[in-house]
């Protein structure tokens, strides 16, 4: 029979699953599109219906329907599989636990975990009633798996080790923690061996309302944990000053700040409606759903309001979203935090060249509260006259600044200005520069004065987001050739019985050998998924082998040409020209052997 990768492949068709993401115009046999991974004006990008297969020109990006999921919805292989397999209809053979690897293993226990807090929950009247007092329907609680876990030591932790997870599992999935060695339950002194460890660990998450936070498959990988004492008398010890909420620790299946909560429900909507809704908090993001606006994703508090979250991950979190939907409506409290971390996201997201409305929020409320107190319309009309973010500045300068207009001219340099500095698009700059003069009064030559001051003072801020986009684009634009060979490479040689030589694939790509090492585990899933009993696996490796080489001759063929432009004398140039003599025989003798 067929793997499951296989007849994904045969059932689902590139152009298919990519124009379910973005559009594509006919370009002769093939498809163009704007690139959805990185920011472009004209289209580079292109599908190919025959080879099965993308390719941007602008930027590079290019794969099969696997590696298009992954790099759209931020995923790893498997994610992608997942999301596929649901799509072709193929079922997916549940893994032997044997065969089950680190990452199967975690994400089986976070979603045991889950289980074990949804019943929790059925279990705990109070703290189910807390959240029907909140304004959560029981719908909404099931949907978005809402637990509860009592507060005692080790309730998760028995139940996990019952369901024969090891003490080393439970603790990378973040589930459990060890005393520390200089507390009273820690004895002072040395940190304890992990064997001496055993049966010490308890449970990270205790007396909390559990929110299961998934991936954009669904797959759950993270919980973050609303304070909630049932029963203070039966106190473990908690401090009393407790973080409100506490968020699972970054393990294999989970990095903090590179995740949106809520994402895996919202990006069918967001699509649908062409704008995303970023909110702030759990209560947040579910309560907006349970009102009808699905299209709402949350930071989960830290993502993007923490100045220790680096620009990278605030990139690669609006990067998503702006795939799915340039248009963006951020909805954070109207406190000082709150303010802060949607201005930070609201720059970031203008120089992506998105279009950014902020909801203008009453004095300590969030989302949550607008709608459990005053109801769904409230929070519709909100969203409704949610305005453009540098006219929301202006609006909040100008009337905290009526009487005196030197300091609202000030203000306006130092809290509007920048953001139109941020702007991508010079047409939309002089249209807000009109804007700001006509709502100020301030002379349009002035601002434009102005803001080319403020253009060279943040000329490092601009660098620095330039730099942060370039690093993710260039995260996503891993060679699916080398990656596949890699795979393969990995995988051979961590069995016995080898088809292929592992060191006839390492040999040839030895330079990139490194870069691949910390995804090593996922790229031998991958290629055992792919090649499992697969008789062209010999063939391929030959095909791939020749392709590679043929790319890293383009390469170096770039590289003499470019050097052909200013060559020192005429020594040099006929060595170049020889060079590059070379490069051209040797891709024809590629052309020969693979017959093409
Ligand atoms: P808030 O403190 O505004 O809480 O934090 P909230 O959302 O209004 O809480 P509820 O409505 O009383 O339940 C906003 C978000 O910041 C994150 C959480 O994601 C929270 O929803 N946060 C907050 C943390 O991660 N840790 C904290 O200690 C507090
Ligand atoms: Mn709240």
């Amino acid at each position: 029979m067929n793997s499951p990768v296989e007849q994904i492949k045969e059932r689902l068709s590139i152009e298919e699953i990519v124009s379910s993401y973005i559009k594509l115009e006919k370009a002769g046999a093939n498809f163009k599109a704007k690139c959805p991974f990185h920011n472009e004006k004209t289209p580079s990008f292109f599908v190919s219906p025959d080879r099965g297969s993308y390719y941007c020109f602008g930027c590079g990006a290019k794969g099969d329907i696997f590696t298009f999921i992954e790099e759209f919805e931020g995923l790893d292989f498997k994610g992608a599989l997942k999301i596929l397999a649901e799509r072709a209809g193929v079922s997916l053979a549940q893994y032997s636990r044997e065969k089950e690897g680190e990452k199967e293993k975690l994400y089986r226990a976070m979603e045991e975990s889950t289980k074990f807090f949804e019943k929790n929950l059925e279990e705990n009247k109070k703290a189910l009633e807390y959240l029907k007092a909140r304004g959560l329907e029981d719908k909404t609680i099931k949907d978005f798996r809402i637990g509860f876990v009592k507060n005692d030591w080790r309730l998760l932790y028995t139940y996990l080790r019952d369901k024969n997870f090891t003490d080393i599992e439970i603790e990378k999935a973040g589930l459990i923690k060890y005393p520390h060695p200089a507390s009273p339950e820690g004895g002072g002194g040395e940190l304890p061996s992990p064997l001496g460890r055993v049966g010490r660990g308890y449970d990270r998450f205790r007396g909390r309302i559990m929110f299961p936070i998934s991936d954009s498959s669904g797959r759950i990988i993270a919980f973050s944990g609303r304070i909630f004492e049932d029963d203070p008398s039966t106190s473990s010890g908690q401090a009393v000053n407790q973080a409100k909420y506490l968020n699972s620790p970054d393990t294999p299946i989970f990095s903090k700040s590179a995740v949106l909560y809520g994402l895996d429900k919202a990006k069918e909507s967001i699509r649908k409606n062409n704008f995303s809704i970023l909110v702030e908090g759990q209560m947040d993001l579910v309560l907006s759903h349970q009102a009808g606006f699905r299209n709402t994703v949350a930071t989960s508090g830290t993502a993007l309001s923490d100045s220790t979250v680096s620009k990278e991950n605030v990139v690669s979190n609006l990067g998503l979203l702006r795939r799915l939907s340039g248009n963006i409506v951020l909805a954070f409290d109207a406190d000082r935090a709150g303010f802060n971390a949607s201005s930070r996201a609201g720059k970031i997201a203008l120089s992506f060249g998105m279009d950014v409305k902020v909801v203008s929020m009453p004095e300590g409320i969030d989302p949550a509260d607008l709608i459990s107190k005053s109801g769904t319309d409230a929070w519709r009309t909100a969203i409704r006259n949610s305005k453009h973010i540098i006219e929301f500045l202006l609006d909040k300068v100008l009337a905290s600044h009526k009487d005196d207009m030197r300091k609202a001219g000030r203000e306006i340099r130092e809290k509007v200005l920048p953001y139109v500095d941020a702007v991508e698009s010079s047409i939309e700059k002089s249209h807000f520069i009109k804007l700001i003069s006509n709502k100020s009064g301030i002379a349009e030559n002035a601002l434009l004065e102005d803001l080319k001051k403020v253009q060279s003072e943040l000329k490092s801020e601009t660098e620095e987001t330039k730099i942060a986009t370039e690093n993710v684009e260039k995260r996503m634009r891993k060679d699916p050739i080398e990656r596949r060979l890699l795979g393969i490479a990995f995988w051979q040689e961590s069995i016995q019985k080898k088809t292929i030589d592992p060191e006839l694939i390492f040999q040839k790509l030895d330079k990139v050998k490194e870069i691949y090492k910390n995804i090593k585990e996922d790229l031998i899933y991958e290629a055992e998924e792919f090649y499992l009993d697969n008789e062209n696996l010999q063939k391929d490796v030959k095909e791939m082998l020749l392709n590679i080489e043929e790319e890293y001759l383009n390469e170096d063929l770039n590289e003499k040409m470019v050097e052909l432009k200013d060559f020192k004398d005429r020594k040099e140039e006929v060595e170049i020209l020889k060079k590059i003599d070379e490069i051209h025989k040797r891709k024809e003798k590629i052309k020969n052997r693979s017959g093409r």
